[in-house]
């Protein structure tokens, strides 16, 4: 059986997830059905699901070993240059759909198996390592701005945790589309780059000039009060995450009160992806990327991202 490289988990480490990685080698991909492609990556990036993943969050050992890795930008059997939408049909999971490197095996490796109708063309005004960021936190980002934030109907923007892949895209786009941008960062560093970004950048908890009409929440717990503090009435509270915990504190008086709509989202669809693409290639917006780092350091690139020290998309280039 042919065999590639890849970042792959066999075990869970709840408190230290880099030590149940492994760097190594793994069977090329088969295709469980035939409407599946093979796609060789040139290009992926991290994202705080991997980190979850080592810990055996979302996955069990019976699934075991488990290619890492959501996101993917390479060229299919055809020769076309595609990006990878990273949610699969899943007849096994509740949800009816998984991630990849959740049931199917991920990106992190030279070849990634997904069925055809995942594949989204690559803009060519933009670049291999560009597109591999926008599947999962820019997509996420995306549609929790647009389809679910509406965020044509709001003139400010509250992003928690602004360091973080899906922040750093929210501000970027928040900004791209004519939005007054507040974000929050612990680090007084990563405020300076979030303000050189276009955006308001303040202390965790800091009371905005003004209230906003959506907030992007993906820190949770620690986060989650002041956004309900910041929201406008009738404002939109989207979550996509809850990386500092999933149980806030929750003021219900200040939901109704305020007439609040508090929304979850995964994800997106391929339009969406689509979407955003074309967005990125219209109005010239590139993703904010920490560091781009070869497929041979791809164990750094995991320990910077568990560093949380990131600021953007830590980027795996598998051409090198
Ligand atoms: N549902 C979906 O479709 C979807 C998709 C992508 C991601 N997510 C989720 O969204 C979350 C963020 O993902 P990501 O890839 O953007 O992660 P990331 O790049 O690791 O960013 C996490 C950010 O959260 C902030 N943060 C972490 N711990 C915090 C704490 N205790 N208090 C305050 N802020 C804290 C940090 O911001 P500062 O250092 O700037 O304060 C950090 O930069 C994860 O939980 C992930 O699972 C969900």
């Amino acid at each position: 059986m042919p065999i590639m490289r890849a970042a792959y988990t066999s075990s869970f480490n709840a408190e230290d997830p880099l030590a149940a990685l492994t760097v190594g080698e793994r069977p090329e991909p088969t295709h469980p059905e035939s409407d599946w492609v093979t796609v060789r990556v040139r290009a992926s990036s991290l994202n705080h699901h991997d980190l979850w993943s080592l810990r055996g969050v979302g996955l069990s050992a019976d699934q075991l070993p488990m290619i890492l890795g959501c996101d993917a930008a390479g060229v299919d059997p055809d020769g076309n240059e595609v990006v990878v939408f990273p949610v699969v049909p899943d007849r096994a999971d509740p949800r009816g759909m998984s991630i990849l490197s959740e049931h199917f095996q991920g990106t992190l490796a030279e070849s990634v198996a997904v069925p055809r109708a995942n594949l989204v063309p690559k803009p060519a005004e933009l670049s291999f390592t560009d597109v591999a960021c926008l599947p999962t936190a820019w997509l996420t980002a995306y549609r929790m701005l647009t389809t679910k934030g509406r965020v044509d109907e709001a003139e400010a923007v509250l992003v928690q945790g602004a360091g973080g892949g899906v922040a750093t895209a929210a501000v970027r786009l928040g900004v791209a589309l004519g939005k007054r941008v507040y974000a929050t960062s612990r680090d007084a560093g990563k405020r300076e780059r979030i303000a050189a970004l276009g955006a308001t950048a303040v202390e965790p908890g800091a009371r905005l000039p003004e209230r906003v009409g959506v907030v992007i929440e993906t820190v949770g717990a620690a986060t989650f009060e002041h956004s309900l503090k910041s929201a406008a009435a009738g404002a939109r509270i989207v979550v996509s995450g809850a990386t500092s915990g999933h149980e806030p504190v929750l003021n219900l008086r200040r939901v109704f009160a305020m007439q609040l709509e508090i929304l979850g989202t995964s994800m997106g669809t391929p339009e969406e992806l689509a979407e955003l693409l074309a967005l990125c290639v219209r109005r010239d917006i590139r993703p904010v990327v920490d560091e781009v780092v070869p497929f041979s350091r791809v164990a750094n690139a995991f320990a910077r991202l568990a560093s949380g020290d990131v600021f953007g998309k830590v980027v795996v280039d598998h051409t090198a």
